[in-house]
């Protein structure tokens, strides 16, 4: 597939600490429970919505209790409405209807689409030292990324994951032509096809990772991202204190909530232009039985484990899971919960990170804190801050917020994510 986004990169922030009782958590060597089946890209239990995207299979109750997930879709994406965007406490699967999920308080101006994250008050706060990232991530931790650290604004950061195992030899740095990715639009790309990936910028290549480079004669196996993913993008704390010490340190540092910019705005913010997605065909010896969704047939979680099917993508409810996609939303608790409380066991928290940070040494990998990388090794706190965007929605500061024109350093803080709704390509 191919991925181009133009973005305008402002400054970033965020934060808060809530308490908040948490679901059963689960990893690799955890499963959850038969009630709470599906494992959620933070490495949490529940059913709804913890079993659409994100929902990892091999650390689930079972291998099907994930939904199925959606198939690539090409398309072209601005800005003008977000009528194909459903909020995390709304969307049950159909891609049909929406392209992205989101969390938080994404916001259109211009025809651009602005991620904001607005401060708290009462929590710890943290700034500049904030991360944007707009990723390719897998239900099984496949990730390939482009990185924004907030204190750094002359180099992107790219990078990439297989299978969630923490290798800080796959990052890299490429500097941006002209002005800094704050000051200037820039188009990045993502080409990732089943033999390499190419990172661009500007229409020129960065860097290229081959899958022959990848290739592990110990374990037999080639550590490229491999399985079908979505588009995520963030604005997200990385340098938010509750993460894992490297994970600050990558980010620059703990945030000054205080900075000129806050003071000034109020909230830090990205702005994205247009997305474009471009599906390629299934690889040569693909396992094709339909063109309506994918789901892995062996935990192994390898190119040859994916099978495109005609599965619906559907819940019927927050109740339902893979394995019961129509439970009636009557019984027991199947509307969401507030998440705002971080209490809900039908929607995960968003925690804008992918759960593969840098410096996390508690991050996933096949050893199994799996899924929680992000929110790992500081559990209750950083996923709090996916609480944070829930919360702003009741916290007003919004109102205000027009006034952020994309050239503009502004400041308000409020965490906000965007979710493709849908699997961006099969490389295999
Ligand atoms: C925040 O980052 C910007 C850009 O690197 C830098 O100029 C500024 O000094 C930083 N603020 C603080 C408080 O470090
Ligand atoms: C290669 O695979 C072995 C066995 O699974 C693993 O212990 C080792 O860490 C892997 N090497 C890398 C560079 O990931
Ligand atoms: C970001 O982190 C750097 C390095 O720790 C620190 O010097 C700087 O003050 C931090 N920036 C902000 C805004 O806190
Ligand atoms: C799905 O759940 C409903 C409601 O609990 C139940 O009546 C139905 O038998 C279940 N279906 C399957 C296939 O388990
Ligand atoms: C990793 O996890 C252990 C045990 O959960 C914890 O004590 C430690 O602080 C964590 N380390 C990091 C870097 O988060
Ligand atoms: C999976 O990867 C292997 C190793 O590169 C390759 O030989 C095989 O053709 C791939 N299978 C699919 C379905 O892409």
């Amino acid at each position: 597939m191919r991925l181009f986004s133009s973005l305008l990169l402002a400054s970033l922030s965020v934060s808060t600490v809530l308490a908040a009782d948490k679901p059963p958590s689960c990893d690799l060597n955890n499963k959850c429970p038969e009630d709470k089946p599906c494992c959620s890209q933070y490495g949490q239990c529940g059913t709804g919505a913890y079993c659409l995207g994100g929902c990892d299979p091999r650390s689930s109750h079972s291998l099907d209790s994930c939904a199925p997930e959606p198939i690539c879709k090409s398309k072209k994406y601005t800005w003008d409405n977000l009528d194909n965007a459903a909020k995390n406490d709304k969307y049950l699967g159909d891609a049909s209807k929406y392209d992205w999920m989101y969390s938080g308080d994404p916001k259109l101006e211009d025809g651009n689409l602005i991620l904001t994250m607005p401060p708290k008050s009462g929590g710890s706060l943290f700034a500049n030292n904030t991360t944007f990232a707009f990723i390719l991530l897998s239900d099984v931790k496949d990730e390939i990324d482009y990185e924004f650290v907030g204190s750094d604004l002359t180099e992107v950061q790219t990078n990439y994951y297989w299978q969630g195992v923490l290798d800080y030899n796959n990052g890299g740095k490429s500097k941006v032509d002209g002005e800094d990715t704050f000051g200037d639009w820039h188009t990045y790309e993502l080409d990732w096809t089943p033999d390499s990936v190419e990172w661009k910028i500007d229409g020129e290549v960065k860097r290229t990772l081959k899958k022959s480079e990848t290739f592990n004669a110990t374990s037999n196996q080639y550590q490229f991202p491999q399985t079908p993913s979505r588009l995520q993008m963030s604005l997200w704390p990385a340098g938010q204190a509750s993460n894992a010490k490297g994970t600050i340190e990558w980010a620059g540092g703990e945030i000054d909530w205080d900075s000129e910019d806050i003071q000034k705005e109020g909230y830090y913010f990205a702005t994205i232009g247009e997305v474009t997605v471009e599906c390629y065909d299934p690889p040569t010896g693909a396992n094709v039985n339909g063109d309506k969704s994918y789901i892995y047939t062996d935990s192994a979680a390898t190119n040859d484990t994916v099978e495109i099917t005609d599965k619906n993508t559907v819940l019927s409810s927050f109740g339902a899971t893979g394995t019961n996609m129509t439970v009636s939303s009557s019984t027991s608790a199947q509307s969401p919960t507030s998440t705002s409380t971080g209490k809900s066991d039908t929607v995960p928290e968003v925690n804008g990170g992918s759960g593969n940070e840098p410096g996390n040494s508690n991050g996933s990998g096949s050893s199994g804190s799996g899924s929680d990388g992000g929110s790992g090794g500081s559990d209750g706190d950083s996923d709090s801050f996916s609480q944070g965007g829930d919360d702003s929605d009741n916290n007003n500061g919004d109102g205000k917020n027009a006034a952020a024109s994309p050239s503009e350093r502004v400041l308000k803080g409020s965490f906000s994510a965007v979710l493709v709704a849908i699997v961006v390509l099969m490389t295999m």
